[in-house]
């Protein structure tokens, strides 16, 4: 792996704290920082190196849901090592003239863990001090989501970033590409060839996408309150899970190809404006930083088509939110039941067979399936044949998305990044939608989220699924 240095812009973020530092701890335990490599923290505050090795120290030993393991102090002192910090302003120009003095490597990636709105300083001042300029090693970008807050300003924020980078060095960065189980779906899909014949209308359906949470907004609400959920996940997360299982197999595994086949499911979904529910969980204009009288949606629920061949008149009905029963998120694939089936009318003879990409909490890939109960009578029971990560015989070691995500970043592999195509066709399918949101639907906390949302598949005949917890039990 090629030597570089990383500049994070923000590295007092919660986004540095939460996921950066620690990404860059373990793969420092992993051997995956080349020698050499430098990382290069900046922000506002008045630090010294040596305060910023304390910060990443409390960092690390902070109570962190999503990193969990012991720290050693061996290999704390090695990622030490490449720690410097720069303090002052993204919009000062001399912070620049600084970094270029602290930048010892031609292979460089700027991280934007900081405001959309300062994003444009740092390219006008990179490209003054000719640093995004590619003179004998690399430049590479990386930047979250969100692109944009709808179609004209992604379209805006795409521009500005081609007129200071190119394409191959952009690197969008939506983190559930980065998830294991959602991966695994183009593994599973293209690598076995026995279901790829039964992803299509004549099989499936129906296809229900769910991302829930039981908890609020907690501390987020400045941030939360200008978005809302179908923005928040919708827009990225959940597109692309539906895009990952019903993508057509890519003409090779290479980047352009899988993005390719990405893409032309994103561009092809069907907003429809009069099939949205939104919903609000109560109490939530009470939460902190949260306007008064907000309309903002802690929930939401669709109904779309994909408008292509192979899943004409499939609905996709696709459920996000806050406070509900339980947290969440899953791809089911609901197959079709073929009439007059044999044991069909035995007890729960005519549940459907459903495919299951559980991205979390139980990560797997699961057949719900029909088997008898064993004894004298034939009586049926719905059972799971279970790929699970947390049973893995092998004891994989399963990387963080943003460790995984940084490791394609250094390698160059963008693979699991968006482009700005993808980024505009999420958006153009959202806009209309999000359009019709006027005052959402209340519903209580705990439950599976306003009744509306029940009704929008009870109109076709069919019902959510309540996610099981039956399967790759922890
Ligand atoms: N937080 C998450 O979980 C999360 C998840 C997905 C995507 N994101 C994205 O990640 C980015 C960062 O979000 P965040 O929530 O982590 O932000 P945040 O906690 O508010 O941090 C902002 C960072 O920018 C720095 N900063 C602000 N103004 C600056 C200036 N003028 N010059 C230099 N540094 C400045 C701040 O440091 P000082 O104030 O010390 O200068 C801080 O390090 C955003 O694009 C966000 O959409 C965040």
């Amino acid at each position: 792996m090629d030597s570089f240095a990383l500049v994070i812009f923000g590295i007092t973020s919660n986004l540095s704290q939460i996921k950066l530092i620690p990404a860059l701890y373990d793969m420092e335990e992993k051997g995956l920082l080349p020698s050499g490599m430098t990382i290069v923290g900046i922000s506002r505050r008045e630090m010294s190196d040596r305060n910023l090795k304390d910060y990443v120290h409390s960092v690390l030993h902070l109570e962190n849901i999503h990193h969990k393991h012991e720290i050693k102090e061996a290999t704390f002192k090695k990622l030490c090592m490449r720690l410097k910090y720069l303090g002052g302003s993204v919009e000062d120009q001399q912070l620049y003239e600084k970094l270029s003095k602290f930048l010892d490597h031609n292979n460089r990636i700027f991280y934007l863990a900081t405001y959309p709105d300062l994003y444009h300083y740092v390219f006008e001042n990179l490209q003054k001090n000719k640093l995004n300029k590619q003179s004998g090693g690399w430049i590479r970008l990386m930047i979250e989501k969100p692109i944009g807050n709808d179609l004209p300003s992604a379209k805006a924020l795409n521009n500005l970033l081609l007129k200071y980078f190119t394409e191959d060095q952009i690197f969008r960065l939506d983190h559930y590409l980065g998830k294991e189980t959602l991966q695994n779906i183009l593994t599973f899909r293209f690598a076995n060839d026995i279901f790829e014949p039964l992803i299509n209308r004549d099989s499936i359906d129906h296809i229900q996408i769910t991302a829930l949470e039981d908890f609020g907004i907690g501390k987020r609400g400045g941030y939360f309150d200008q978005v809302g959920t179908l923005k928040d996940v919708g827009q990225n997360h959940q597109l692309q899970m539906l895009a990952f299982a019903t993508m057509n197999v890519p003409s090779e595994f290479s980047n352009e190809a899988v993005t390719k086949e990405r893409l032309k499911i994103l561009q092809s979904l069907m907003p429809l404006p009069d099939s949205i529910i939104y919903g609000q969980y109560e109490g939530y204009p009470r939460e902190e930083n949260v306007a008064e009288n907000s309309n903002t949606d802690t929930f939401y629920a669709l109904k779309t088509y994909i408008n292509n061949e192979r899943f004409k008149d499939v609905p996709i009905y696709i459920r996000a939110g806050k406070n509900l029963k339980q947290t969440v998120t899953e791809i089911s694939i609901v197959f079709k039941n073929p009439p007059n089936k044999l044991l069909g009318s035995l007890d729960c003879g005519d549940e459907p067979n459903v495919l299951i990409y559980r991205i979390q909490p139980n990560e797997g890939i699961v057949l719900k399936i029909l088997t008898k109960i064993p004894g004298y009578e034939t009586k049926l029971q719905p059972e799971y044949m279970q790929y699970c990560y947390r049973i893995d015989p092998h004891r994989h070691y399963i990387p963080d998305p943003y460790e995984r995500l940084l490791v394609d970043a250094i390698r160059g592999d963008q693979t699991f990044f968006n482009d700005a195509e993808e980024v505009e066709a999420q958006w153009a399918f959202i806009d209309p939608l999000a359009q019709a949101l006027k005052k959402p639907h209340i519903y209580k906390n705990g439950s599976w989220g306003p009744k509306e949302a029940d009704e929008l598949l009870k109109k076709d005949g069919r019902a959510w699924l309540e996610p099981s917890m039956e399967f790759c039990r922890m």
